[in-house]
């Protein structure tokens, strides 16, 4: 791994504005990475608790180095966000004052060639975030059926060849490399014009299915609307690609939404975790400057709710 490449962080401002940080209330940074929203959280408001998470070992090691300075008052968890209700219950914490997710992949990751993320590169096909679980996206490729690659690569990728793109990966096996799928893609598209690289829907796909991305996300922001103080407690998320956003846009409008049985019953019916406002009406995006210095966070995109009540769902 290239140990020069680091991560620059998107809308750090905009991030630390929305968080409301309080002297000694407790946060959350449920994507460390290389730490940098972190150690900027940190530096604003020195006093805080954070709890600083990633399903990513070597991200993990980069985030406490970067952050040693902090270390009384930051505890690091090597495990998937999907699982933050235990971390605060091993903790004995019951609420935290706000939630950061930063989603997608860092630059360290996208720049490790043994990692499998890039496609510019005869890499092997891994792709895994968390390096200890046993799917990667070989096993996807190689062994999933026709019809199931069709659809991650059309649900994930919003891919328009993707029945062609299956079949071709199908037709070809097995494939050894990032290159292979890279070509089978390029061979495709080798009459049509896209303004994007050809593969990046599908190494997208790929890497969401690897991942069970869309799966673990709607889980953690169901549980952190849980576990948020009321009122006032703030869920912000950084989404990169427009499935993880309508995510986060579903739960945040569902639970934003008035409920039908707010004074008739004890226990909401509809199944609402939280009573939310959002707080950006509009999404908040980089600046034409951030883009300028860091082209990486030109599809960065920025949602904040804050808590005002809570439900017990039926
Ligand atoms: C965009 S980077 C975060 C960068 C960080 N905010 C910073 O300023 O350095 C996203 C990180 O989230 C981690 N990640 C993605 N999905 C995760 C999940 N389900 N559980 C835990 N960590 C996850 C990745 O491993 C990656 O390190």
């Amino acid at each position: 791994m290239n140990k020069k490449i680091t991560h620059k962080s998107v809308m750090t401002e905009e991030v630390l504005s929305s968080l409301n940080l309080e002297t000694g209330k407790t946060y959350i940074d449920a994507t460390v990475g290389a730490g940098g929203h972190s150690k900027a959280m940190l530096e604003r408001c020195p006093d805080i608790k954070l709890i600083a998470i990633d399903q990513d070992e070597s991200a993990i090691s980069i985030a406490s180095n970067n952050l040693k300075k902090f270390s009384q008052s930051v505890s690091f968890y090597k495990t998937n966000f999907a699982n933050i209700e235990q971390i605060l219950r091993s903790n004995e914490i019951k609420e935290v004052n706000g939630i950061l997710f930063d989603l997608g992949t860092s630059q360290m990751q996208l720049n490790d060639h043994a990692r499998g993320f890039s496609f510019k590169e005869k890499d092997p096909l891994d792709m895994r975030m968390n390096q200890s679980q046993e799917i990667t996206a070989e096993k996807i490729l190689n062994t999933f059926s026709e019809y199931e690659l069709f659809k991650i690569i059309s649900q994930y990728g919003e891919e328009r060849y993707s029945k062609k793109i299956a079949r071709a990966i199908v037709n070809r096996r097995p494939l050894n490399n990032t290159k292979d799928l890279t070509n089978i893609i390029l061979s495709i598209y080798s009459k049509n014009k896209s303004k994007i690289h050809p593969a990046t829907k599908t190494f997208q796909a790929i890497r969401i299915a690897v991942n069970k991305e869309t799966e673990v996300l709607t889980e953690a922001l169901n549980k952190s609307l849980k576990l948020l103080k009321k009122p006032g407690g703030r869920l912000v998320v950084i989404s990169f690609h427009s499935i993880e956003d309508r995510i986060v846009k579903t739960i945040f409008n569902k639970e934003s939404a008035a409920c039908i049985c707010t004074k008739e019953l004890p226990i909401c019916v509809c199944n609402h975790v939280a009573t939310i406002k959002i707080i950006n009406k509009k999404i908040i995006k980089p600046s034409i400057k951030e883009i300028h210095n860091n082209p990486s966070s030109r599809s960065a995109r920025l949602r904040i709710a804050e808590i005002i009540n809570k439900r017990k769902a039926s």
